[in-house]
This record gives C-alpha cells, structure tokens and sequence, in this order.
C-alpha cells in the first residue's frame, strides 16, 4: 500500500514510493528506491521535505515494521473501471499534492536534471482511458520540473486514470523500469476498445512501443535484437498507413514539449513513410528502406555526450558543433555494422541534414544528387525539429513550420513539401 508518512516517521528498510515535492527540489536522481543505508535515510531527513510516500509491500511498514501481506498492486489485471465518486472510500483518496514546506536545500545542475529525463519515458496522455487501473508509477514534466503524480484510487486502493490526469497541463512520463507494465497497459486499452477505435488504439500502440524500442536501441546501438524489432515495427507503421489509406493519426506524437531522441525518430519515420505512399510509392522494398532508414536517422546521436546533446546549439563551442554533426557519419557506422537491413536504409539517415542547395551536411549534396528518400527526410526531419521546442529554441506552429518550409523552395522539393502538407492536413481533421 502506498501511503505518505512524516519525515520523522522514515527509517531504513522503508521503500520509498516519491516525494512530496519536486524531484529537481531532492538530493535524489530517482524517487523509487528501498532506504538500505543510514547514509541515505540522513540524506531524506536532510532534503528539506515535509512528508515521502512509501510502498508498505516492497518495504517496511510504519508501526509494525513489516511489510504489508497484500496481493500486489501489480499483479492486479488491469482495466478495472473506476467506481462511482461516491463509492471510493475517503481514506483510500489519494491527498492532495501540498506545496513544498521547506525551501529547496540545493540547487540540481542541469545535467542532474538531464539524467533523469533519459531515465523516463515520455508517454502519450491520450493512451490513457479513463477509468481504468494504472500499474507504473507516472510524473509530471513541466519544463525541468518533474513531479511524481498522486493519483485518486478506487474503492480496492488501485490508482486509476481520471479527467483531471487527462486535462493536467505538462507531460506524463513513466519510468524506464515500468515499460513492460505500461506495454501490457497498452494491450488491454486496446483489446478493450471497441471497434469504431480499434485503429486509433492499434496506432497508439505501434507508436509507443516504437519509441520505447528507440529508447532502448540508443543505449545499446547496434544491438541486433533490437535492429530486428525495428524491421518489425516499420513494416507495422506501413501496413497501418496503407490500411488507413494514408491516416497517421495517433502514429505520431503531437504535443512536444521538449525533445526526445525517440518520438523525433517515430515521427520522421511515420512521416516518411506517409508521405513516400502519398507519392505514389508502391515498392516494399523502397518504402522499408525509407522507413527504417528514419527511424534510424538520428542513432548516431547515442554516441554524443549528453552535455553536448542537450546544449542549446548558440552555446555550442566549434569543436563541439563538430561533434553533434559527426553523428551522421556515427550513426551510418552503427547501422553499417549491422547485416540485417539493406543497404538503401542508410540513404535517409546520410542524407536528412542535406538540402537542394548544398548547404546542409556532411556531403552538402546538391539537387539531383540529393536521393529521393533524402528529399523526404529533409523535409520531415526539420518539420519535427521546428514544431519541437528544446534548450534554446521554443518550438513553433505547425502552420508556421509550413509556412516557412513553402517559403525555402531552393531548399526543399516542393512537390514532396505538398505531399508532405496533405499527409498532415488529412490527419488532423
Ligand atoms: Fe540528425
């Protein structure tokens, strides 16, 4: 059971279950974790928090100082809909977030802060339903603010999905450890939804599984495994764009408040792909290459220190701006390496930085030297880029991003740019 106990009341042995405040405003990197040293309980007490919430089955309880015999949270089927308001019993009422009673005892750096956005996933709001169980822990990112989310329980105790979570402001995130659990959330959202929304459902889970497939691939690059679940995860984005008859809703994620390595790389892919099909592109072969090549377009970034990743690029020193662009030619040695793809995959990720006018980089290719799958994701790439705000750059409007790609006609191929315009145009209808 999950429960909020004083600062005094903490001990060793206890599991701790997040803070009552922001985790920027902790010493901590992770809010889940079993107090195992006097050292880290000193920490908690010394933290400046109030009150942290523990989890009375995976650690000591208060009083009894042994932890509660209860059935799992976790091994709750979930999909259970919410009882009636009324019937949720008071003291199973998740409490309201208070704010913070003592000021922040030290300030995390930005890296700090960049540890833990990569060890969280940023999860689509709109796959959650209403009603139903959630079993993973779930945080709120405002900005660098990200805060663990109380949320209301039903009448068995179990944290359910409810308007307010889905209207909140911010973004959801859950953590890495809990991907299977929200993979299997995934399964039954979708195995629940009725026919009128069993694509959108199906979209919504091709889309978040591939980005945590992405996720993963850039801590290991290269792992064939993982090359391989990418193979499949393409071929489902394409099977789907052709079923649907060119529709990439809930393919792609709309709402980016900051960026992810991996929701740029499934948007660009799906992107490309929809706009290779509305081109008339009727080869598997050709539209896997173009596919695959995007969603592996930016693997190269996993080589990068995370200092210079996450730098606003005016900050970035010369030999630093050398680094981030040498990801290209990492990323065509990571797929390189691997067998298992053909060879056309690595044309999109050598080319999604070039344009028509050969400026771009690291060949800086000119007009008909640029591929077809290189014009495309020219296009792709920097419409992700542009409608994703970031350090240092506040994304602009889709409309706006349009507006100023029809304006680089020398840049980008006007053709694929109004394709491209049709693929999004059909989708947000
Ligand atoms: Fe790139």
């Amino acid at each position: 059971m999950r429960k909020k106990i004083s600062i005094g009341a903490v001990r060793i042995g206890m599991y701790v279950d997040g803070f009552d405040t922001s985790w920027f405003k902790t010493p901590f990197l992770r809010h889940h974790f079993e107090i195992k040293s006097q050292d880290q309980l000193d920490k908690i007490k010394e933290s400046g928090v109030s009150h942290i919430f523990i989890d009375t089955e995976k650690g000591l309880d208060v009083l009894s100082g042994e932890r509660t015999v209860r059935k799992p949270v976790q091994d709750v089927a979930p999909g259970v809909k919410a009882p009636e308001p009324e019937a949720v019993a008071n003291e199973a009422k998740a409490p309201e977030q208070p704010a913070t009673k003592y000021p922040p005892p030290q300030n995390k750096s930005f890296s700090d802060y960049i540890k833990v956005k990569d060890d969280l996933l940023q999860i689509d709001k709109l796959s959650l339903v209403e009603g139903t169980v959630v079993v993973f822990g779930l945080y709120t990112k405002n900005g660098m603010d990200i805060v663990p989310l109380i949320l209301n329980r039903n009448k068995k105790g179990e944290p359910v999905v409810t308007k307010e979570l889905l209207n909140s402001p911010g973004e959801l995130m859950i953590e890495r450890c809990d991907v299977n659990k929200y993979r299997d959330y995934l399964k039954m959202v979708m195995k629940d939804s009725g026919a009128a929304n069993a694509m959108s459902s199906k979209n919504m889970m091709i889309k978040e599984n591939a980005k945590i497939l992405v996720q993963d691939l850039f801590n290991t690059p290269g792992d064939p495994e993982k090359m391989d679940a990418c193979k499949g995860t393409v071929e489902s984005v394409i099977s789907s764009i052709i079923d649907t008859k060119g529709l990439i809703t809930n393919l792609f994620t709309v709402n980016k408040h900051d960026y992810y390595v991996y929701t740029h790389s499934v948007n660009v892919s799906v992107f490309s792909v929809a706009t290779a099909i509305a081109m008339g592109i009727q080869s598997e072969g050709e539209l896997f290459a173009i596919g695959l090549g995007s969603l592996l377009h930016d693997i190269g970034m996993s080589t990068i220190p995370p200092e210079v990743l996450h730098k606003p690029v005016e900050r970035l020193t010369e030999f630093e701006l050398g680094l981030l662009k040498g990801h290209v030619y990492e990323g065509h040695d990571i797929v390189k390496l691997y067998k298992g793809i053909p060879p056309e995959t690595l044309i999109p990720l050598m080319e999604h930085h070039e344009n028509l006018m050969g400026t771009g980089y690291p060949m800086g290719l000119k007009g008909g030297k640029l591929h077809l799958a290189g014009r495309i994701i020219s296009i792709t790439n920097i419409y992700d880029t542009l409608t994703t705000s970031r350090p240092g750059f506040k994304a602009i409007s889709p409309y706006d991003a349009l507006t100023y790609l029809n304006s680089q006609a020398n840049l980008y191929d006007a053709d694929i740019l109004k394709e491209f315009i049709t693929v999004l145009g059909k989708s947000s209808q």
